[in-house]
């Protein structure tokens, strides 16, 4: 069985850029777990979680989990918030591997210029907002088999790495 790739972390730490250029690699589907619920509802993810919520959003987010949980050979990248959920956490880790990217407070800083997608960082001071954010999130992307810090390695080399891991643990068969 190709096992899903599901790519998580905290925003901005690059898990989209990473998994379009994985699944090219591999020639499996990329999902975009956002750009998937901006697909199902017709909205923005900063429309619904202004116009109905952030609960409305965690809630796309479980129907998605689920319809996810049981397809193959796709490399996801996830929201930072889904597997804050344990619930979309067993359904991902069903069919699928947990990678996770990590990068340092600065690092994600300079790359969250998309606040569209990222209302719970527009409000204020964005980098009070990544530090205090991170923080409370402390330890929950802990559960990833494989985890890289993107502030340290490039996309080439991530890609190298991955695919090495994928090999050595049998996920590509
Ligand atoms: C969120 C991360 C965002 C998006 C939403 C909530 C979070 O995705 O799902 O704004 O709670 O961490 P990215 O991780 O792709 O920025």
């Amino acid at each position: 069985m190709k096992k899903n790739i599901v790519l998580i972390g905290f925003m901005g730490v690059g898990k989209s850029t990473l998994g379009r250029r994985l699944a090219k690699r591999l020639g499996y589907k990329f999902i975009d777990t956002d750009s998937a619920i901006e697909e199902i509802t017709g909205k923005t993810v900063e429309q619904i979680f202004r116009t109905d919520g952030e609960i409305r959003f965690r809630s796309e987010e479980k129907l998605l989990a689920r319809k996810l949980a049981g397809q193959t050979g796709l490399v996801i990248a996830t929201g930072g918030g889904m597997v804050l959920e344990q619930e979309n956490v067993e359904l991902l880790k069903q069919n699928g591997v947990l990678i996770c990217l990590h990068a340092d407070p600065q690092v994600i800083l300079q790359r969250v210029k998309n606040k569209r997608r990222r209302p719970l960082l527009s409000k204020g001071n964005l980098l009070e907002n990544i530090i205090r954010l991170t923080r409370e999130r402390e330890g929950a992307y802990d559960i990833a088999e494989l985890t890289l810090d993107t502030g340290k390695l490039t996309y080439d080399e991530m890609l190298q790495e991955i695919k090495k891991f994928l090999e050595q643990k049998g996920y590509l068969r």
